[in-house]
């Protein structure tokens, strides 16, 4: 089989002999989604033909699209010819490509809908001419005309795209895909199917065809270690659904204000606008956050959040009714005066001395943060 992890370190280091740049980020596309077997004969002695349009499956998240493009769902297979086309082989003599498992990997973590990417007409199953096909194609600049549909794609806002690379680049029917789709505003996380090239520069394209998405690198799985890569996609992909997960708790609470609650008294405070305060924001926005403090000193409340902050200590004298962050894990109310280094956090804007000296110097409290 081809090695393209060394197949590109030799057209590399030629290319940089002549002084050519590989793949520098421009492209030009001729004729994209122009329909014709020709498009596919032209490249080797092959009959394409013409792709049997299958249903999308659907999941329990209505939200989350798994894509995804692999050979093994756009050839002609049969099992005799499986040996020649590189795929696993299934218990019934039926194949799964590489993408392809990777893609069900992904649905049974998300519960995503699970579609196949087709093109209007096969490639062929023997590996070698597939690969002079698919080449060839890239280097027209050709992206196939497809034979599969999303018809709802607005209900989705994650869509997993998962692909081989072919020609150290994302796979031409893959580009045909963002062609077809304007995924404005969506989260894209690439996952890639490789024999040595791991992403080359297929998140690059992916970027250039949808600005206006986000895109996320999730893992390129070589065909070498594919079969005990499926912890290593499920796990990514936990990883990607917690990131989002937080970022979107995080840009539903920005513009909330977060409430204190000293026993059962409401005061108003001024928070600060740093990333400590931030951090406690998306605490009190996982839940309400209660603190069972201790008077010490005679001048101030202190009491563990539970969890550590980022902090930026500077030395402080502090005021009554000013909360601040101490030794990144502890939250301080004063009632009185000290002099320490010390994260600000805010200010309690509606009590006089008094009423603070009432509410915080007559024993223990609890103090409730929440949004
Ligand atoms: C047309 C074609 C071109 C390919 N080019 C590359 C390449 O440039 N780099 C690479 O690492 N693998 C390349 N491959 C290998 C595939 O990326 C790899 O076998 C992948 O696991 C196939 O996934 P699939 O079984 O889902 O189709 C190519 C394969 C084909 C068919």
């Amino acid at each position: 089989m081809y090695d393209f992890a060394r197949g590109r370190t030799y057209i590399a280091a030629a290319a940089c002999i002549l002084g050519i740049g590989l793949f520098s980020g421009s492209y030009t596309v001729n004729a994209s989604g122009t329909s014709g077997s020709e498009n596919y004969s032209k490249y080797t002695e092959y009959t394409p033909v013409k792709a049997e349009p299958e249903e999308i499956i659907r999941g329990d998240n209505e939200h989350i699209l798994v894509a995804y493009f692999s050979r093994s769902g756009n050839t002609q297979i049969s099992a005799d010819a499986v040996s020649s086309a590189s795929f696993t082989v299934n218990d019934d003599g039926t194949a799964t490509g590489n993408a392809h498992r990777m893609a069900q990997w992904i649905e049974q973590e998300t519960g995503g809908d699970l579609f196949l990417i087709q093109t209007e007409y096969t490639y062929p199953v023997n590996y070698a001419q597939a690969v002079e096909v698919g080449e060839g194609q890239d280097t027209d600049g050709y992206h196939p005309a497809l034979a599969s549909h999303v018809e709802n794609m607005e209900q989705y806002d994650i869509i997993y795209l998962v692909y081989p690379i072919w020609h150290y680049t994302l796979s031409v029917p893959a580009c045909a895909f963002l062609d077809e789709y304007n995924l404005s505003g969506k989260t894209i996380c690439a996952f890639a199917a490789n024999a040595g090239s791991r992403f080359a520069d297929s998140l690059e394209r992916i970027s250039e065809a949808e600005p206006d998405a986000v895109v996320i690198e999730g893992v390129s799985v070589s065909e070498r270690e594919i079969d005990g890569a499926e912890e290593t996609v499920k796990n990514r992909v936990r990883e990607i659904e917690k990131e989002l997960s937080e970022a979107s708790l995080a840009e539903q609470t920005k513009d909330q204000d977060m409430k204190l609650m000293i026993g059962e008294t409401a005061v108003a405070v001024a928070w600060e606008d740093n990333e400590s305060v931030k951090e406690l924001k998306k605490l009190a926005g996982e839940g309400p956050v209660t603190i069972n403090m201790s008077m010490y000193g005679g001048f101030e409340q202190v009491g563990a959040i539970g969890s550590s902050l980022v902090s930026n200590d500077v030395q402080t004298v502090t005021e009554p009714g000013d909360i601040v962050l101490y030794a990144d894990s502890q939250i301080v109310i004063f009632y009185g005066s000290n002099s320490w280094a010390y994260t600000r956090l805010g200010k309690i804007t509606d009590c006089t001395n008094e009423e603070l000296a009432s509410l915080l110097g007559n024993g223990d409290v609890t103090i409730t943060l929440s949004l």
